[in-house]
């Protein structure tokens, strides 16, 4: 039976936005790193934190040697993020540290991000920007700048989730027909007509444009290598919202110097924030500092779900949202 929950007690690692903290302040009893001991590395203040739940983000990585060296108190990891490959489950599993983390509340942000990256990169963002902001613009002509549209064309989702689910939406707007790869097909509620394919080469050889939004891991790191993007049609546009080693950048890079690939959108990238520097250089690559869910809506949301999460965790629950 649930029991009467105890007031939340959080150290949070992270740098958080002062509304999001201001939301935290009200509904438990929260104490900011940044605050009580700025520059300090966040190891050595985890390591002596008195409070049993640790919020951390994808900053923050807690391998199993950092998880092993938390204190006894520590009872529970709160991961401000959607992706958990920078924390080690199995280290957390081992100690009986329950983790948590975000899938939901970041979808729709990310997915307005996917879009215009497709966008972006379709109508050649980069090179348009470059053009106004340097003055060089010298007045309308029928041959500056013609990009393509994504209007009735095909879009693969590899990595049909919520945010996929959430993109494949926007994109229906654009009347573009949805395909996606995914280990297992989805309920035709979840589909929403999109045509699934088992492998991903049967998606790759029919879509204009490819967006990655399948987690990192063992089996998707440097999944798009040279390769697959011959599996993709001369001309299409691949974009990354997921994580930055899904894609082998040699090769991304020499697909979109060849002219194989028309452009690119992209948020992460493997590395961060050191980018492979050749990116810098191409001018039909649209990107972005990994602002998928950089929005004051989502940054609240994300803190009060999982506020929402660790009290019912507290009372007895079980939060749907507990990776470990
Ligand atoms: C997430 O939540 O995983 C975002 O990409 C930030 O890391």
């Amino acid at each position: 039976m649930p029991h009467a929950p105890e007031r939340l007690s959080i150290f949070a690692a992270c740098r958080l936005p002062d509304e999001v903290k201001a939301d935290l302040r009200r509904e438990c009893d929260i104490v900011f790193a940044d605050e009580i001991a700025p520059g300090v590395p966040i190891l050595t203040l985890l390591c002596t934190c008195t409070q049993p739940i640790v919020m951390i983000t994808v900053q923050e990585p807690l391998d199993a040697a950092a998880i092993g060296e938390l204190p006894a108190s520590v009872r529970a990891i709160a991961t401000y993020s959607v992706g958990h490959e920078h924390l080690d489950l199995e280290a957390a599993r081992a100690r009986g540290i329950a983790i948590f983390s975000l899938p939901d509340v970041l979808s729709e942000a990310v997915a307005e991000v996917g879009m215009f990256l497709l966008l972006g990169a379709a109508r050649r963002a980069t090179e348009s920007i470059d053009l106004i902001r340097s003055r060089a613009w010298t007045g309308w002509t029928a041959t500056q700048l013609n990009g393509v549209e994504i209007f009735r064309k095909h879009l693969g989702i590899f990595g049909m989730g919520r945010i996929g689910r959430a993109l494949a939406a926007r994109a229906r707007g654009f009347e573009m027909t949805i395909h996606y790869s995914n280990r297992r097909q989805l309920a035709p509620d979840l589909e929403q007509g999109a045509r699934f394919h088992a492998d991903p080469r049967d998606m790759f050889g029919e879509v204009d444009a490819l967006v990655l939004l399948a987690p990192s891991n063992d089996e998707t790191r440097g999944f798009l290598n040279t390769e697959r993007i011959g599996w993709l049609k001369r001309g299409a546009i691949v974009v990354n919202i997921a994580r930055g080693n899904l894609i082998v950048d040699g090769d991304l890079i020499a697909a979109l110097k060849s002219g194989h690939l028309f452009a690119a959108g992209l948020d992460v990238f493997a590395g961060e924030p050191n980018l492979d520097p050749r990116y810098f250089d191409l001018p039909n690559v649209f990107m972005l500092p990994h602002i998928g869910s950089s929005t004051i809506e989502t940054r609240r949301r994300m803190a009060a779900a999982l506020i929402d999460q660790l009290r019912t965790w507290l009372a007895g629950g079980k939060p749907s949202n507990r990776l470990v």
